[in-house]
């Protein structure tokens, strides 16, 4: 697709990729629609998009968990500009612990965000979308949407929920003019990370997936690797297995805590 003048609507603009992202796309000339709940921050992130070429940046304040405003975010851009040629679904957050100590409240926060937003804003941008027989959907997802990590399950889960959604919705949209791609960053170095523990092995910056995102706008694929990770995608179904207990034995020796008194050898019979 050709960037200049198009609209890009991006969820999570407020920081980290979402944010390298519009201002990548405003580089390329692009109008954006930029949600997120930190309107400050969003605002001056518009202001950086408009010196960098941006020829129109609108902010919107959006819990993107939240259906109604999910979907009003949607219904003000297509208000504002009378399409959306590509909606960036890059909204998410993490958490990282052992499955049984998590609050209810924070599985609840990362299925509604990570997944039941990226649902509700595609299915509000696409009657549009497919009237024009035009439009890119690009969903963020992750390595652990493939590949998933130990004291991460509902985010792995979740990510592996938008890889599905993601690769059902393309097949079903097939013809109609509209595509779907998966964009899979490995660790990045954003904020992400301020409230979990530090990733294993190094990190790149967000500027890396932002481009990945652009290049997938231009020339949409149906999966866009960050990282060559192709050979582990494949490798999944031989390795996968004991991938499983490696990353559990490197995530305790990185972060003993994490293992809790779980991982002690059981007493002894006396
Ligand atoms: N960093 C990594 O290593 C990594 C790796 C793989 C995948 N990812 C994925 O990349 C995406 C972006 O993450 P990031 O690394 O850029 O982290 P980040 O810097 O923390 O950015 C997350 C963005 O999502 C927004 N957000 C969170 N909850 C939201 C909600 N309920 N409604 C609307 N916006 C919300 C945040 O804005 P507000 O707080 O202002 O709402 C922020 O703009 C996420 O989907 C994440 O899962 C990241």
């Amino acid at each position: 697709m050709r960037l200049k003048g198009a609209v890009i609507v991006i969820t999570g603009a407020s920081s980290g990729i979402g944010e390298a992202a519009a201002l990548a796309f405003a580089r390329k000339k692009a109008n954006l629609v930029l949600g997120a709940r930190r309107v400050d921050q969003l605002n001056s992130v518009a202001q950086q998009c408009r010196e960098k070429g941006a020829p129109e940046v609108t902010v919107r304040r959006l819990d993107v968990g939240q259906r109604a405003e999910a979907r009003a975010f949607v219904a003000a851009a297509m208000r504002d500009h009378e399409r959306i040629d590509v909606l960036v679904n890059n909204a998410g957050l993490g958490w990282m612990g052992r499955l049984h100590e998590m609050p209810e409240e924070k599985i609840e926060e990362l299925i509604a965000t990570n997944i039941r937003g990226v649902i509700t804003t595609t299915q509000a941008a696409l009657p549009a979308m497919i009237e024009r027989r035009r439009g890119i959907v690009i969903n963020v997802a992750s390595v652990l949407g493939f590949r998933a990590a130990p004291y991460s399950a509902v985010y792995s889960a979740t990510k592996h929920a938008v890889v599905g959604f993601s690769h059902a919705l393309r097949g079903e949209l097939s013809g109609t003019g509209v595509k779907v791609c998966v964009v899979y960053p490995a660790s990045t170095e954003t904020e992400f990370f301020a409230e979990t523990e530090a990733p294993i092995g190094p990190q790149y910056p967000a500027w890396w997936v932002a481009n990945a995102i652009v290049r997938t706008a231009r020339f949409p694929r149906r999966d866009v690797m960050v990282l060559p990770y192709r050979f582990a995608h494949l490798a999944e179904p031989l390795i996968g297995g004991l991938l499983d207990h490696a990353m559990g034995e490197v995530r305790r020796m990185r972060s003993p805590h994490l293992a809790g008194g779980s991982h002690q050898p059981p007493p002894e019979d006396s």
